[in-house]
């Protein structure tokens, strides 16, 4: 939600402000702007849309400066336009934010009292002309404590000054920032991804802190002005080289690395010489667990979801599962013998974050499974599992969707063990089931040539329905998830035994249908509802595992067939067509793959 780029040098900076922000675009595309500071005027350029719009714009204005900030903007206070478009300026300063500032309309009002003129609907102007009246009567210094202090909600801010040409400030609350050390001259960013291209010499902030970056030094601060050593990591090759290769879209490249973050993956978690799961740092007795509750949002949600039949499969825990934003306001009873796992790529996510920071107010036992090891449910959490599998840049999840479910049902598989509640044999053999998930998940993705034609349909479609039992009912929501958010054509995942009560209705000539139906203790079940559906008119893709046995149903459209690997492996495999699907669907509609409309990656936004 929102990217934020500072940098400042003995050197010009627009140039490269703007590649920064063509990194971050994928947290927010609906506008953008610069600013820069010049012999003592700030100078702005903003356009409503993408950063190659506001490229082409810099370069009219022939934008000088060697101290810059710069903004990708998803909307939330104020439409996507021209004017709302960060940074922000007073006759003082000028300030990008990412978060929200939930006390902006009474501020506002405080500040007009006193004068102060608005230009935009947003809730970020309140920040440049607050830091300006302070600025009257304090030093730099203090007047960042007390604005910092003024203001409610979630914020990483960045702040140049038009009378100070030697500093920048970032500041942090909820909203993740990094600064980067450079070469005589330094950097601040939403993520390093940002910075990459730049230097690999990385420090984030914690929550509440913030610093002031000088060409040659940057000082970090708590919010009580105390100051703060931080350590200085170094970017991964792995980090420093990530980009879409020979790809076109990240989303294709993400679907295509499955095979390989999977192993690396299993890799991490498995020791392949005892044949065992290696969870170190299990900070409680797992035999003392009574109860497990999974948290997390929108894709992160689904991974939850298909855990919760591993889990209750595997373990003698009892397990509930919550959608974050909905958890973190219920009156929840927490237990002492529970456990609370919180799923999130970004690990950034303002819904799950608080929902986690929820349970450590309550001394509960945390866990989180996150792909951002940096981030900030990473920091807080007692136990970080992460899903090394790279970094995602694609809005819509998908390598990590494996990853999350991947890194829980390892987890099932290591406490229904320590719990005896699987014998020895047992738990070798799922984890000689799981060595051979790597190389399935590589030969569902050749079934590719069919789902391109068969996305041609899905694309024309009015709505369509998913559907499965089981543990093919969350990937049948993935599934949808994935069509709507690519092809923006209506989907819904249903069980497919809830279909009779209600959804039925929606069946009409021609309407397409997924039916997830592997050969597991469900697959008769399944094909009758698919029949149910097919008698009424619905186009049927069935996506199946191969088998001996010949699909016994008729007037199947078209049917894909994954690997035959053991049931609770299955998920993984029958994600990846899904995921082909709304791929090829959103493509033949022309949409922007990456960046579907409305949607940024990483919400760190209520
Ligand atoms: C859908 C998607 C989102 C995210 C959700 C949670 O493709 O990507 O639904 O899964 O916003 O994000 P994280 O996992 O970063 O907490």
């Amino acid at each position: 939600m929102c990217g934020i780029i500072g940098i400042i040098s003995s050197k010009e900076v627009s140039s490269r402000i703007v590649n920064s922000l063509k990194k971050l675009e994928y947290r927010g595309y609906d506008s953008a702007g610069i600013a820069t500071l010049v012999e003592g005027n700030i100078n702005e350029v903003k356009c409503e849309g993408r950063v190659d719009a506001l490229e082409k714009d810099i370069s009219k204005f022939n934008l000088k400066g060697d101290i810059g900030i710069g903004h990708v903007r998803w909307a939330t206070h104020g439409k996507p336009s021209k004017i709302n478009a960060h940074p922000h300026s007073s006759e003082q300063v000028s300030v990008v934010h990412n978060g929200i500032i939930e006390n902006s309309t009474i501020l506002k009002k405080l500040l007009e009292k006193k004068g102060y003129v608005f230009k935009s609907q947003t809730d970020t102007e309140v920040i440049a002309h607050l830091v300006t009246d302070y600025l009257k009567k304090n030093s730099l210094k203090d007047t960042i404590i007390k604005v910092l202090k003024k203001l409610h909600g979630s914020f990483a801010l960045g702040i140049i000054f038009k009378d100070k040409n030697d500093l920048m400030i970032g500041a942090r609350r909820g909203s993740p920032l990094a600064v980067g050390y450079g070469p005589n001259e330094n950097y601040l960013g939403s993520d390093s991804y940002a910075l990459k291209s730049m230097t690999n010499k990385i420090s984030y902030l914690d929550d509440g802190e913030f610093c002031i970056i000088k060409r040659d030094q940057i000082e970090f601060f708590q919010s009580n002005g105390i100051k703060v050593n931080k350590k200085v990591m170094n970017l991964s090759k792995e980090e420093l080289n990530y980009d879409k290769g020979d790809y076109k879209y990240f989303m294709e490249k993400e679907i295509d690395e499955q095979p390989s973050t999977i192993k690396d993956c299993i890799n991490e978690y498995v020791d392949k010489y005892n044949n065992q799961i290696n969870i170190y740092n299990f900070p409680w007795n797992i035999s003392s667990l009574k109860a497990i509750v999974l948290i997390g949002c929108g894709t992160a949600y689904h991974s939850c979801l298909v855990a919760k039949y591993w889990l209750e499969q595997n373990t003698n825990l009892d397990v509930s599962i919550d959608i974050a934003s909905e958890f973190r306001y219920r009156k929840v009873r927490f237990k002492k013998d529970s456990l609370y796992v919180f799923v999130s790529q970004s690990g950034e996510t303002a819904d799950t974050y608080a929902a986690l920071e929820l349970c450590k107010k309550n001394k509960m036992k945390t866990c989180a499974v996150v792909n951002v090891v940096e981030s900030s449910i990473a920091r807080d959490a007692d136990l970080v599992l992460p899903i090394y599998c790279g970094q995602e840049i694609g809005v819509a999840s998908t390598k990590a969707f494996l990853g999350q479910m991947l890194v829980l049902y390892m987890l099932s598989l290591k406490i229904s063990y320590d719990q005896k509640e699987i014998t020895k044999k047992t738990y070798h053999s799922k984890i000689k089931n799981l060595l051979l998930l790597s190389n399935s998940a590589k030969k569902t993705l050749k079934l590719d040539h069919k789902l391109l034609k068969i996305g041609k349909v899905f694309a024309q479609a009015k709505g369509c329905m998913f559907l499965g039992r089981g543990y093919s009912f969350p990937i049948a929501l993935e599934g949808a998830l994935k069509l709507k958010e690519l092809a923006y054509v209506h989907a819904e995942g249903y069980p497919a035994g809830e279909m009779k009560h209600g959804p039925l209705a929606l069946i009409e000539e021609g309407m397409p249908v997924v039916v997830i139906a592997p050969r597991d203790e469900h697959y008769l079940k399944t094909m009758s509802n698919m029949q149910e559906v097919i008698a009424r008119g619905a186009k049927v893709l069935l996506i199946t595992n191969k088998n001996k046995d010949e699909i016994i149903s008729e007037n199947i459209w078209e049917q894909i067939e994954v690997d035959k690997l053991n049931d609770e492996l299955i998920p993984f495999l029958t994600t990846i067509p899904l995921q082909k699907l709304a791929f090829y669907s959103a493509l033949e509609k022309g949409y922007d793959i990456d960046k579907p409309r409305n949607l940024a990656k990483s919400v760190t936004v209520e």
